[in-house]
């Protein structure tokens, strides 16, 4: 747990990037599953759990992974406006980070990420139908032959075309420190990269 005094802005805003950092590389991290929220079809609000895949804390990107197919894309396209909600009961906090997403598939993004992807992971690419599609029975989607087993890498390579990473260009983060000691909460905008900074009311 870090010990800094939760005083400093530039401290604070450091400890965040290192926490994102963490996220991304270790899967025990809390901060490695956040919940992303968007607009979607008739102005709903969509949440759901993603795997924080990527953080770029030079340009404050965040990526995460999913399949061409899903309605979430056909609705990040339609409006770019996006949330991630993190908490860390240890650190005690919480991030509220807004972002404007940008979809990549089928390009010099997805082609490097997809290089790197186990082929257990490329398995979730490979459904039939499209994810959130109806089905009549319980099923995971994937055909028989490749049930209980990874696919071979040429089985797997079907999968690229719906292989999807969404990057999300980071412009808001509201920082909660909520601890006994005394709450704290800080606004950080992020205007061209640089931060300003603006101490709430938790
Ligand atoms: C621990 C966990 C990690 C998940 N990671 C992802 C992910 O990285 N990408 C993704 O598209 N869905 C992921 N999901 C599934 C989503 O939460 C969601 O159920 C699915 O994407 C369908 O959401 P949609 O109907 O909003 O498109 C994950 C779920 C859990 C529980």
């Amino acid at each position: 747990m870090s010990m800094f005094s939760k005083e400093n802005m530039n401290e604070i805003f450091e400890d965040i990037k290192k926490n994102l950092v963490r996220g991304v590389k270790d899967r025990k991290h809390t901060f490695h599953t956040p919940v992303f929220c968007n607009i979607g079809d008739q102005k709903a609000i969509e949440s759901r759990v993603v795997v924080l895949r990527e953080f770029d804390s030079n340009n404050m990107i965040l990526n995460f992974h999913t399949d061409f197919r899903s309605p979430k894309i056909a609705d990040l396209m339609q409006n770019n406006n996006s949330l991630f909600v993190f908490y860390d009961p240890k650190l005690k906090v919480q991030l509220r980070i807004k972002t404007i997403s940008s979809v990549n598939n089928q390009n010099i993004i997805t082609e490097k990420m997809w290089e790197r992807t186990k082929l257990v992971s490329r398995k979730c690419y490979l459904t039939q139908k499209p994810p959130s599609s109806v089905t009549s029975l319980p099923e995971d989607g994937i055909d028989d032959n490749l049930k209980g087993k990874e696919p071979t890498l040429e089985e797997s390579e079907k999968g690229y075309k719906n292989f999807t990473v969404v990057q999300n260009k980071i412009y808001q983060i509201d920082w909660l420190y909520l601890a006994a000691s005394g709450h704290r909460r800080l606004k950080i905008i992020l205007t061209d990269g640089a931060p300003s900074f603006h101490w709430l009311i938790p």
